[in-house]
């Protein structure tokens, strides 16, 4: 079978998923008058590595997973691959990101994202099967993130796969996108559980200990902003363009972190909660004073601004990440392991930082690459095959999930009432 004909079957599978997404039925006329005669064969009911393991016995399960991911601004696609006891293989990842679609709107833009995840995921699909050199016949299961998210692009993933699943037979994991940052230190570094997680992205800042794949106990997290959101605002307010994180972290190099006092929020209460909600408001503050005083902002003042901010987020966790090791430490852990993932553990002074403390509490530290940190669809195959590997199938009456916190017997979060418990 030619990659030409994979491209055919994988763009006319598309193209129904995008009509799925549209809200059109898919039927079996549908995707038989599409030329998907051939992947409509219920060809593989039994995964494929069950099959081998019927005929030869027991021997090294080797599990090939194609993931989906949309829960925001980036449509990604991604081929992962691991045998029993190996390290994983990421075998593709593809990312569109949508930052230009929205940047006149200085902030993600919900119909917008969901209409480009429609349009787009079928192409990241076909480029990440055509970069791992495989077809969707070589894959074992077809894993998705159904939440939480921006829902329009959760459910545009969401369709999609369940349009692959059923136009395929392949099994189809739901896979919570929290879930997938949490594991990617077990993707990259091959990280054994349990282990403490600091999860800090744009919609999330969470202490997770991680017992297992569906398994995670909250040891704190953030009553308001996430830091994500707070350096998209810091952004905002000081003209930087979106993503904030990145011309924030830019802009800080030269920049004096002393120039501005920023508070260091809840340090003064026990436990390791944050806010970073003041921080924004502080930071207004200070802009409109120098606007007042001087009647705008010179370079070196926004760089100050966004160094002063920073290193306000900077203390903040490192103070906080060493009481989470201390409370994790309780658990009794014998090889102390702490990680950090999401997109804001993209920040190199956020990592030292991190790093710093983790080496003062003689625990081992580990951040996944600068590419695994931000969203991305390896994450998700990976979380889905961990999933599909103990069991877990789910079916066409799979649902898109807004919010989906990853310990489900903690209580909300206190502060999180404005836009519910995320988390
Ligand atoms: O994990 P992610 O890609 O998406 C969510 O699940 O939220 O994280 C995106 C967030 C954005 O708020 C972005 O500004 C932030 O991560 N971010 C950074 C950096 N790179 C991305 N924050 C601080 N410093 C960075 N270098
Ligand atoms: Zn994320």
């Amino acid at each position: 079978m030619t990659v030409t004909r994979d491209r055919v079957r994988v763009e006319s599978c598309a193209t129904n998923l995008v009509e799925a997404a549209r809200g059109r039925v898919i039927n079996k006329y549908n995707v038989w008058r599409l030329g998907l005669e051939d992947c409509l064969r219920p060809r593989r009911v039994i995964p494929r590595c069950a099959i081998m393991m019927q005929r030869i016995g027991p021997m090294v399960q080797t599990l090939t997973v194609l993931g989906l991911e949309s829960s925001c601004d980036d449509s990604a696609a991604a081929v992962v691959r691991q045998s029993d006891g190996e390290p994983v293989q990421i075998l593709s990842s593809i990312v569109y990101g949508q930052t230009e679609l929205h940047s006149a709107f200085g902030g993600v833009v919900p119909e917008i994202a969901a209409r480009a995840h429609a349009e787009k995921l079928d192409t990241c699909v076909i480029q990440a099967l055509e970069t791992a050199g495989l077809s969707l016949q070589d894959m074992d299961a077809i894993a998705v993130t159904a939440g939480p998210g921006l829902i329009g692009g959760v459910m545009s993933g969401v369709m999609c796969a369940k349009g692959i699943s059923a136009a395929t037979g392949l099994p189809l994991v739901g896979v919570n996108h929290l879930a997938g940052h949490a594991l990617t230190p077990r993707l990259t570094d091959g990280i054994a559980y349990p282990y403490l997680m600091l999860l800090v992205s744009g919609g999330h800042c969470q202490y997770l200990v991680a017992h297992g794949p569906e398994d995670f106990t909250r040891l704190g997290g953030t009553i308001d902003d996430a830091p994500g959101e707070a350096f998209d605002k810091t952004a905002r307010l000081l003209g930087l363009p979106q993503p904030g994180g990145p011309s924030v972290e830019a802009e800080a190099r030269s920049g004096d972190p002393k120039r501005f006092r920023f508070p260091r929020p809840l340090l003064d209460r026990p436990g390791c909660d944050l806010s970073f909600s003041g921080l924004k408001t502080a930071l207004l503050r200070m802009r409109d004073q120098i606007v007042a005083e001087k009647g705008g902002l010179t370079r070196q003042d926004r760089a100050d601004l966004c160094a002063g901010f920073q290193q306000a987020v900077v203390d903040t966790l490192a103070e906080k990440t060493g009481r989470a090791i201390d409370l994790y430490l309780e658990y009794d852990p014998a090889h102390p392991v702490i990680a950090v993932a999401g997109g804001v553990a993209a920040n190199s002074a956020i990592r030292d930082a991190l790093e710093t403390v983790c080496s003062e509490k003689g625990t081992r530290f580990t951040a996944p690459p600068l590419a695994l940190c931000t969203d991305n669809a390896a994450m998700i195959a990976y979380a889905g095959l961990e999933r599909f590997r103990n069991g877990a199938r789910d079916g066409l009456d799979l649902t898109a999930r807004p919010r989906w916190p990853l310990d489900q017997t903690s209580p909300a979060m206190l502060g999180s009432g404005k836009k519910g418990a995320k988390a």
